[in-house]
């Protein structure tokens, strides 16, 4: 496929073919994901390739309370885990939220999941001393994680970055046995998915691009 195509039609697959993938196609993606940029070129990511059906199970409670939690302040009108708007919603508002156990499971169920982390004894976290939330240490991993999606999609096979086992970290390092200064980044279930789509949502240019400063002419316009 051509790279535009690619780029405006790798989708978020969540609905898989009950085929296995076998280590071999992984080798592959992971032999050509392993070229993504990062930091330093410190290349801090670690995976872990996990099949076992107990530990896809254990997943699951770990994944829940921030399932549940995006739903309340969905229902809420509320942006779900921001950090410029914190919930006003009480644990109890929370707890009474339905908790998406199907959503979870179109995930863990993948034929394959790949748990990634980043060394953060490697990263150089230009924005550490910022009176902000973090966002440079994930550029050194999720180029990476985006490689792996577009080679998948290479072999036939597609998948989802996903993140909502991040605030369940210390139990996800815990079941895989992995250190604690090597951050849980994404959980990527990988399969071959039961349809392609074509048509993705996004905005357009004109909405995110201005020239010159930030209330200058859209780019294009
Ligand atoms: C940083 C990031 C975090 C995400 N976290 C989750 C997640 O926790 N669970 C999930 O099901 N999808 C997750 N997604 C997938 C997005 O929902 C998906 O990329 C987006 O809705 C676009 O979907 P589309 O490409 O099919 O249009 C995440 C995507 C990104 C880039």
């Amino acid at each position: 496929v051509e790279l535009y195509d690619v780029m405006r039609t790798t989708f978020a697959a969540r609905a898989f073919a009950d085929e296995p993938v076998p280590d071999a196609a992984l080798l592959r993606i992971l032999e050509h994901a392993r070229f993504a940029p990062s930091g330093g070129n410190r290349q801090p990511w670690r995976v872990v390739v996990v099949r076992e059906r107990s530990t896809r199970e254990a997943l699951i409670p770990l994944i829940a309370p921030t399932m549940q939690r995006y739903v309340a302040q969905e229902q809420a009108g509320e942006q779900p885990w921001n950090t410029i708007n914190p919930t006003r919603l009480s644990a109890a508002e929370i707890a009474a939220a339905p908790v998406p156990n199907a959503l979870i499971r179109t995930v863990t169920e993948a034929p394959v999941l790949l748990l990634v982390f980043a060394d953060l004894a490697y990263v150089a976290s230009f924005d550490s001393e910022l009176d902000r939330i973090g966002v440079i240490s994930g550029a050194s991993i999720y180029p990476f994680v985006w490689n792996i999606l577009l080679a998948a999609r290479n072999e036939g096979l597609g998948g989802t970055l996903t993140t909502f086992a991040a605030a369940g970290e210390s139990a996800v390092q815990a079941l895989v046995g992995v250190p604690a200064h090597f951050a849980f980044s994404a959980l990527l279930p990988i399969g071959r998915p039961l349809r392609q789509l074509t048509k993705l949502t996004r905005k357009p240019v004109a909405d995110f691009v201005r020239l010159e400063r930030w209330d200058g002419p859209a780019l294009g316009s």
